[in-house]
């Protein structure tokens, strides 16, 4: 069996898209569109894959996995020319079926790739394209054929009022035999319309080798669309939400409203979970059943359990148990893990913390860089002092501790199983199990010390 090998185009500028990064790198639902084509290549068991890249290479490559080879394409003189940096790679592997892919179009998928190679390979055509039957054909090439078989691509700017009347469009995907990439690519020349060097001629170049070129015709139109513009990357993200959204749906999420709802690609959600308005779930994340997520709320790269409440609330990277609540108005930042069944109320922030199972920390508190236990209670506005200005240190409290409102505890410092800090303390020094540290001056009352004040004043006068 012949081994499927693919060259990505990805050394568009981003001038079309007013960006200073290069074109690849416009997100639709927060993932890169080259991510996008990579993680549909690695779906479809395509191992050997190489990246044209353009001026700013160093901004692709940073965000590339290991094994993708990567060739620079200095001026960009069109898709043809393109091709041709991938050279040395096309030579390593003229013995594969090559997949030719562009950056811009982040929906082809890994069912379309695998059917269209199969059909490329039972009908022993040389090159393969990908394409689909759109309403509104504008701006691609267009298929061209005679007697049903496909004879060329022609590009909007060189197509006369018949071609553009076409609706088989060209996506951008082509399937080729190595050997025949290898030989089109020296016959392309820049005779048209953008004076570029276009890969879509390899059509037209069989054509003449007398070699047979097919067309396989996506079953989802969607597969097939690109972004050039910022209005044509929004018509793709609200593609790409509405897919998510319709799949959560199949699957038993509920959403009353899908108002500034946005959901990754990647994120998993079990089924009699609501999704309530004005919530973002982004990168690799999960939620397990009977949650309650926003409204306004944003989760990224986090794991949550079942049956959680989070309300108006900001989770990144952390791990949160099973019927946790949180919010309204809390913040849980990278690597917090919170334990089963705990609350945290509203303005509260987590930080680089463990929190152990029905601990709560209802209002207006800071637990950064602590290790907290079980059933423990920290009353409104504690603080851990993790900072002196130089270093991060620790915090370790037991199980069952009950700090007191206003409590400071200066890291490093324990305060064991079972004991209290009362109200108002700053703990220096560790707490023993089941004691209680006070660590404030004594109160003293001064009877009729204020009446005395104010006859002071009125005596002045
Ligand atoms: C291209 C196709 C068109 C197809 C459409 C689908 C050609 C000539 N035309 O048009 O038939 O319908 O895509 O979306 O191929 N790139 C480079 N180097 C270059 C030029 C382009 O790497 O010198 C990359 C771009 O980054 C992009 C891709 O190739 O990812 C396609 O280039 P673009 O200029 O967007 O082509 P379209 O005009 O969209
Ligand atoms: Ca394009």
């Amino acid at each position: 069996m012949r081994e499927k090998s693919a060259i990505i185009l990805a050394a568009g500028d981003g001038k079309r898209m007013k960006s200073k990064y290069p074109k690849a790198m416009c997100e639709v639902l927060f993932v890169p569109m080259i991510s996008w084509v990579l993680n549909w290549c690695n779906k479809s068991g395509i191992n050997n894959i190489c990246v044209v890249v353009g001026k700013d290479k160093e901004v692709i490559e940073g965000i590339l996995p290991e094994g993708v080879e990567v060739v620079e394409q200095k001026e960009r003189l069109g898709t043809g020319h393109a091709v041709m940096m991938a050279e040395d790679f096309i030579e390593k592997h003229v013995n594969d079926d090559i997949i030719v892919l562009y950056a811009d179009a982040p929906f082809i998928d890994d069912k379309t790739i695998l059917a269209s190679l199969q059909q490329h390979r039972e009908q022993h055509a040389q090159m393969t394209i990908i394409s689909a039957q759109v309403d509104n054909p504008f701006g691609y090439g267009r298929i061209v054929r005679k007697s049903g078989m496909v004879k060329a691509i022609v590009e909007e700017k060189d197509a006369d009022d018949s071609i553009r009347n076409i609706k088989e469009i060209n996506s951008g995907t082509y399937w080729f035999r190595g050997d025949f990439l290898r030989n089109s690519l020296k016959r392309i020349d820049c005779n048209n319309a953008q004076k570029e060097y276009y890969i879509t001629d390899a059509a037209k170049i069989a054509g003449k080798m007398g070699k047979l070129v097919t067309a396989y015709k996506a079953k989802d139109k969607n597969v097939v669309l690109g972004a050039n513009d910022r209005k044509g990357l929004l018509a793709l993200n609200k593609i790409a939400k509405e897919m998510v959204i319709g799949k959560l749906l199949d699957e038993g999420v509920e959403l009353v409203s899908d108002d500034g709802v946005v959901i990754g690609w990647d994120v998993k959600i079990g089924r009699d979970t609501k999704i309530l308005p004005g919530t973002i779930i982004k990168g690799s994340v999960s939620i397990g059943e009977d949650c309650v997520i926003g409204p306004n709320t944003l989760i990224e790269d986090s794991v949550i359990g079942n049956g959680c409440t989070i309300n108006s609330s900001q989770i990144y990277s952390s791990t949160v148990g099973n019927e946790v609540r949180i919010g309204p108005n809390s913040h849980l930042r990278p690597n917090s893990k919170v334990g089963d069944r705990v609350k945290i109320g509203n303005f509260v922030e987590i930080k680089n913390s463990t929190l152990g199972e029905k601990t709560s920390v209802a209002h207006l508190t800071y637990i950064g860089d602590s290790d907290v236990g079980k059933r423990c209670n920290f009353g409104c506005g504690s603080v851990m002092v993790n900072y002196d200005g130089h270093k991060k240190f620790r915090t370790t409290v037991g199980d069952d501790v009950f700090i007191g409102c206003n409590s400071n505890l200066v890291a490093p410092v324990v305060v064991e199983d079972g004991a209290y800090t009362a109200a108002g303390s700053t703990i220096t020094n560790n707490v023993e199990k089941d004691a209680l540290a006070i660590a404030r001056a004594r109160q003293v009352n001064k009877a009729g010390w204020a009446k005395g004040f104010h006859d002071s004043y009125k005596l002045k006068k």
